[in-house]
């Protein structure tokens, strides 16, 4: 069984090696430090007896927005991915933020499927949003 919890700062080289594996942009440990120092009520991991997953996120006003969210591939289909999307959308809830927001590329068709499935809709389409010039959508739901 994993567990979700917040993330911590030695938590750091798992995540950074869980981007690098599963998402296609390229984040910095300074990156990922950065994103935790802004929000460190929105950065979360799962854990089995190591990190296998881990959602960040950031916020202004009313609005966060999910800025990366991964699970290993092995670990994938059991519940992981869904569980740190409940638990950001709750520290979202707690905090008073009304809706989230995200960018997914527009032919990550497992992620499009799997935000649709959770209440995100399409909203609208970055043209070069990613650093290859992959357009983006962006998804988007109340809490
Ligand atoms: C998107 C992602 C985080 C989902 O994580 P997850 O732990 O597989 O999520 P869950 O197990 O909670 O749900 C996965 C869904 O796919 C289905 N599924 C079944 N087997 C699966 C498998 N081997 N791999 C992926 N999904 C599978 C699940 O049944 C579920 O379907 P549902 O939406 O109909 O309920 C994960 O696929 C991932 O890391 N992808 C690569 C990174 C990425 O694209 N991130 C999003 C960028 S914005």
């Amino acid at each position: 069984m994993y567990h979700i919890r917040k993330f911590r700062e030695d938590d750091i080289y798992d995540v950074f090696r869980i981007a690098f594996e599963n998402l296609t942009e390229r984040y910095s440990l300074d990156l990922i430090r950065d994103i935790y120092h802004a929000w460190p009520d929105g950065f979360f991991v799962a854990e089995l007896v190591d990190v296998v997953g881990f959602i960040a996120g950031s916020k202004y006003g009313k609005n966060a927005r999910i800025l990366m969210l991964a699970v290993d591939e092995p670990y994938r289909g059991k519940g992981v991915g869904t569980a740190l999307l409940n638990r950001f959308l709750l520290s979202c809830k707690s905090e008073g933020i009304e809706t989230v927001s995200l960018e997914v590329r527009v032919n990550n068709y497992s992620a499009i499927r799997f935000y649709t499935n959770r209440g995100f809709q399409i909203v609208s389409r970055v043209e070069n949003y990613y650093s290859n010039g992959d357009p983006a959508y962006i998804m988007w739901r109340m809490i």
